[in-house]
């Protein structure tokens, strides 16, 4: 079954399974509180709950709402399939009198009922270790890879745009192609609040592939672009699983130097937002696949090996 957070890509899902979704009503009273009533019996079901939770946190309420329906209807087993998982940049207590969100959030889906979360490249990969239930983590680089194989890969470097995501990019480059280099970026903020990003690694005359969890702003994939240009890089294309697509990204990258951006469909993007640089790699097939998996029992992880 589906919230309203990624209609398409559930149904996208639920027509590759062969399986209809459940069906649902929900609604928003007026002042916004959100109503959900699950209109067939799920007593005894393996049940499958799709939404993605990027902003507004009313789409974390409404999975949270309809874990609880479906706990009080004594489904059989409950999975809260979370393509992008929300709230997941406040992993930990970096500075005093501060939430670690993700923390609560992990607390409150448990509190609701989920059984079991299947999600995708989380911002921090220890966020599972929050869940005291299983946590099956998908890598994009599945999704992303079989549409690079075509490139010239021996011309090319991967490119970490902040040091935070050197262990996600090694994976995603591991996996791309045995031995491509590994060029880190590192951009921090001096005193006088100038940005000042240094190069670990060479890209002189290289294509670069940045690889990066999420585009927000787009300031991060535009400002490292600009950077590997400089340094000598001949072009340069980005891989990101999460499009959050904020403040005007999509006409920022439509007039920046990066020549082209793979995005996926775990968050909805709205066709306004979509450009002739950026292209939509649909999730659906991979999280069918898991989904099946998981309810026949066979292994997730020798998907990805
Ligand atoms: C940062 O830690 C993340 O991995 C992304 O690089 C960041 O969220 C992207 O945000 P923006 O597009 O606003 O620069």
């Amino acid at each position: 079954m589906s919230g309203r957070a990624n209609l398409p890509l559930a149904k996208k899902i639920s027509k590759i399974l062969k399986c209809p979704l459940l069906e649902v009503r929900i609604e928003n009273f007026e002042d916004g509180e959100i109503w959900v009533k699950i209109k067939k019996s799920v007593r005894g079901d393996d049940v499958f709950v799709i939404q993605t939770t990027p902003p507004p946190g009313d789409n974390i309420m409404e999975l949270l709402l309809i874990l609880d329906a479906l706990k009080r209807a004594a489904a059989g087993r409950i999975t809260a399939v979370i393509p992008y998982f929300g709230y997941a940049r406040q992993d930990r207590k970096d500075e005093p009198r501060v939430p670690i969100s993700a923390k609560l959030y992990a607390d409150l889906l448990q509190t609701a009922g989920a059984e079991r979360v299947v999600t995708m490249e989380l911002h921090a990969e220890q966020i599972q270790g929050f869940f005291n239930i299983p946590v099956d983590h998908l890598y994009s680089a599945k999704v992303f890879v079989p549409h690079l194989k075509n490139l010239p890969l021996s011309d090319y470097v991967v490119v970490s745009p902040d040091t935070g995501g050197v262990k996600r990019t090694h994976a995603f480059a591991k996996r791309l192609r045995k031995g491509i280099p590994l060029v880190i970026i590192d951009a921090r903020r001096e005193k006088n609040k100038k940005k000042v990003f240094n190069l670990i690694g060479n890209v002189q005359n290289k294509s670069c592939i940045i690889f990066d969890d999420i585009i927000s702003t787009g300031t991060t994939i535009i400002e490292a672009t600009r950077f590997l240009i400089e340094r000598g890089a001949k072009k340069v294309i980005v891989c990101a699983t999460h499009a959050l697509l904020t403040n005007g990204a999509s006409e920022k990258i439509l007039a920046s130097p990066v020549e082209q951006v793979f995005i996926t469909d775990t968050i909805n993007v709205p066709p306004e937002k979509l450009n002739s640089k950026i292209k939509v790699i649909s999730v659906a097939p991979l999280f069918a696949e898991v989904i099946k998996r998981i309810h026949k029992g066979r292994s997730v992880s020798s998907l990805f090996n």
